[in-house]
């Protein structure tokens, strides 16, 4: 499918609201915040979507380019890693972001169900749901090289700051597992948005020097500060699964918002859910906390 196009005026708006975002955004330091102080919020405006296989219950997804050596020098493709989930379909994947084609695929075992992954050095890390059992594959060709134990008893995202792996478990909690040391817990925290607990964690990426997490069976994703687990900011992605709903393009039936990669060079933020026939590639917009805002973030807190 086609990239759909922004005219140039939306394009710069676009590139505006990004660069304003990225300087408010900043979170080196987590400035102390009381608890009763509001995170920011934001809408979003989707400048592109791409396709994605509508029989792939997304579990981890994440963005990266593939650099090969050519005669002349080197020759790079934009993939997303990809982690799907259900016991029978789970694989691990590399999807090519322009198109949606699947470029290789490894199938688990009809008893794992896929969850999170991310790719640290050369190696993609994948963890399992209701178990603390991951996989390690080779990059690109996504051959199967190890397995590995977490003290998880459950996996659900995972991402990576670079040395540590961030783990979510369904819970209010992160953990920082270190691969060179056992996949140990290293440090965990509670997520808080002001005094409130933010269960249900799921898909995570590190971006920014902060974790984004979206919410399982919401429209919302945390911005996380990794200093202190507390709320910086909410991304409230209402109306995006209905806009495929909308269309008509839901053939599969679709599942809940579940998928966040990120484009460093570029400056890209790609969403997507599981069974959805799209990606999407949004800016966030600030908003205001009116009451509609407050209202969607009351949906980002579901029951423990
Ligand atoms: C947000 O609030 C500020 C201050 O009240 C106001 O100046 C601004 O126009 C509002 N922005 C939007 C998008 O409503």
């Amino acid at each position: 499918m086609s990239r759909r196009k922004l005219s140039p005026v939306r394009a710069r708006a676009s590139i505006l609201v990004w660069t304003a975002f990225l300087l408010i955004g900043s979170c080196q330091h987590c400035p102390a915040q009381s608890t009763e102080q509001l995170p920011d919020f934001y809408g979003y405006e989707v400048v592109a979507e791409y396709a994605h296989d509508p029989y792939a219950f997304t579990q981890g997804l994440q963005f990266d380019n593939i650099c090969e050596r050519t005669g002349g020098g080197s020759a790079c493709k934009e993939v997303f890693w990809e982690s799907t989930g259900m016991y029978g379909e789970s694989t691990m994947r590399a999807v090519q972001v322009a198109d949606g084609r699947v470029l290789a695929k490894t199938p688990m075992a009809s008893q794992w169900f896929g969850e999170g992954a991310t790719r640290l050095g050369d190696k993609l890390y994948q963890i399992t749901w209701l178990s603390g059992a991951g996989f390690i594959y080779s990059v690109p060709d996504l051959k199967q090289v190890g397995t590995f134990t977490t003290p998880l008893n459950d996996g659900w995202g995972l991402t990576t700051d670079g040395n540590l792996l961030v783990a979510s478990d369904g819970s209010e909690q992160l953990f920082w597992l270190d691969p060179a040391n056992g996949f140990k817990i290293v440090r965990q925290m509670r997520v808080m948005d002001g005094s409130k607990p933010v269960f249900a964690l799921n898909e995570l990426e590190f971006i920014g020097g902060e974790v984004w997490a979206n919410v399982w069976q919401t429209n919302c994703i945390a911005r996380i500060c990794p200093e202190t687990g507390k709320v910086k900011g909410w991304l409230l992605m209402h109306g995006l699964r209905q806009s495929l709903q909308d269309r008509n393009l839901a053939s599969n039936g679709m599942d809940v918002l579940n998928g966040i990669a990120w484009d460093h060079h570029r400056q890209r933020l790609f969403i997507t859910g599981k069974y959805w026939p799209r990606i999407f590639e949004v800016v966030p917009v600030p908003v205001n906390a009116t009451d509609d805002a407050l209202a969607k973030r009351q949906s980002c807190f579901v029951r423990k």
